[in-house]
């Protein structure tokens, strides 16, 4: 890709991170690699806040987060997500992707994904994609999962 080109499809993505023992870290930086190598420009949020969402350069934002407790949002993500619920901005020009990381042998099966779904739909984000679900009961390599999911993703991008 010539100079030209990058800049006319760079996007500006910014990646948030909900994880408790680091897989959805890892998930998150392998995103990051790819997105760059790209030429996008790409952000990663261990623990984002409202405003890093909210900034006026926020055109794509792709959450990858796991499940926790009895179908809990992980803390390093739980802060945005209430603050999302509080203050309810709509950000219809703002586009999303998302990846669930969970174990389906809970009955509370990704359920952070879920929530995070939800409210970014609810905030009138457009999703770029169909969620990809990583299943700890399928799989003990979930960044080859995300690998082949994240190339098909960015394709979307536009
Ligand atoms: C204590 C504990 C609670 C969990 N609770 C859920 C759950 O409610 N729903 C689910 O789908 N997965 C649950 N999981 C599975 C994790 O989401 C899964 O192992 C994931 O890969 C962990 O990602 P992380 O390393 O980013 O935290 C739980 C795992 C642990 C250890």
């Amino acid at each position: 890709m010539d100079f030209f080109s990058a800049v006319v499809v760079m996007a500006n993505i910014k990646i948030l991170v909900g994880t408790v023992y680091g897989n959805a870290l890892e998930v998150a930086e392998l995103c990051r690699d790819k997105l760059t190598a790209k030429e996008h420009q790409v952000t990663l949020y261990r623990q984002a806040d409202i405003e890093d969402v909210m900034a006026d350069e926020t055109e794509i934002i792709l959450v990858s987060t796991s499940t926790t407790g009895q179908g809990e949002i992980p803390d390093s993500l739980l802060k945005l997500y209430c603050q999302l619920q509080d203050r309810s901005p709509v950000m219809p020009e703002v586009r999303y992707g998302l990846i669930a990381l969970g174990d389906s042998s809970y009955d509370t099966y990704a359920e952070a994904g879920y929530l995070m779904d939800a409210l970014l739909q609810k905030l009138q984000l457009q999703r770029i994609g169909a969620p990809l679900f990583i299943d700890a009961c399928e799989t003990r390599a979930p960044c080859e999962e995300a690998e082949l999911w994240i190339e098909a993703w960015a394709s979307q991008l536009g």
